[in-house]
């Protein structure tokens, strides 16, 4: 059966890191290349993290850097409390040897999109920067793309960065506006469900015995992420932010819907909130999750981690 073509752009970061091996392993999806984007680190370790990634499953595939910050306001800083000063908890500094993509990550996804027109799904799981650059370098791109798949917002829910704003579109609400106002399909994973999707040490213990290798890897940083979620949470748990998005991809019974037009608020003290607007194509924000299906569709895929690369 043919795979899914997918492309994330991403922000790694321990979430993206499981987002990113859960798509390598599927084998119902095929990944055509990783965009990078400032966040959760600067974009330069993001880039970094990202072809170590690749080289850790044996997907000879692109990496093109994006954005270094916001398309108007200034940078928020990376969230190292979150996922550690080099993305990855407490590992060191990465060293690949690949080298990325030579091109900006807004010139490869218009490429590649265009090369594979309308069988692309592209999955951004970090700020929306790339994408708004990709809408101002190549407006008809809008006809290209199958889909877009979002990890971001909070629409019937609170914040996760603010009250208001979840991190995503907290760290480029400008670009995130200008996302959900062109005319093309969105569907978005936000925090109304990912906020319900839970995994803890044990599970990640139980990849690591399936998979030694990245599954190993996997349960080195998330006891970092656990670690900050028990900070904050008093659970020790981690959420599954970005896995969720790639989830829905391959498995999307396990999410309910509702047709929603969205905008962002740019300015003032409710910056980055997500808010149901008029006179715009709406967006299908996933609503309702079975967060014990996505649980367990991630983690009986990243058991095969090391098998199937
Ligand atoms: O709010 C969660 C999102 O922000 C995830 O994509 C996480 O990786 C961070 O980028
Ligand atoms: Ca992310």
């Amino acid at each position: 059966m043919e795979r899914q073509k997918i492309i994330i752009d991403t922000d790694p970061g321990i979430d993206d890191a499981m987002a990113i091996h859960y798509a390598f392993a599927h084998p119902r999806l095929e990944v055509m290349g990783l965009t990078t984007i400032f966040g959760n680190v600067f974009v330069e370790q993001a880039t970094r993290n990202a072809l170590f990634l690749t080289e850790q499953a044996k997907q000879h595939i692109p990496v093109s850097e994006g954005a270094k910050h916001p398309l108007r306001m200034p940078p928020n800083p990376p969230s190292h409390y979150v996922h550690g000063h080099e993305g990855f908890g407490t590992l060191p500094a990465p060293k690949p040897t690949r080298k990325p993509d030579p091109r900006p990550a807004h010139v490869f996804l218009s490429e590649t999109l265009r090369a594979h027109s309308g069988e692309i799904i592209l999955c951004p799981v970090g700020p929306l920067t790339n994408i708004a650059k990709l809408l101002e370098y190549d407006a008809e791109i809008i006809h290209h793309v199958k889909k877009l798949v979002i990890m971001g917002g909070a629409v019937d829910c609170a914040g996760n960065v603010t009250a208001h704003a979840e991190a995503n579109i907290w760290n480029d609400p400008d670009a995130a506006e200008a996302v959900f106002a062109a005319d093309w399909q969105i569907e978005l994973i936000g925090l109304d469900v990912t906020s319900h999707i839970t995994c803890n040490a044990e599970d990640f213990r139980q990849v690591a015995s399936a998979a030694p290798v990245i599954g190993g890897f996997l349960e080195k940083i998330t006891a970092f992420y656990i670690n900050f979620y028990h900070s904050i949470m008093s659970r020790h748990v981690c959420l599954l932010h970005d896995p969720a998005a790639l989830v829905s991809v391959t498995d999307p019974s396990a999410f309910e819907y509702e047709d929603i037009p969205l905008g962002v608020i740019t300015q003032g003290e409710e910056i980055g909130a997500t808010r149901p607007v008029d006179h715009r194509r709406a967006v299908r924000v996933a609503k309702f999750v079975d967060a014990e299906m996505v649980r367990k569709k991630f983690l009986d895929i990243c058991g095969q981690c090391d098998t199937i690369n």
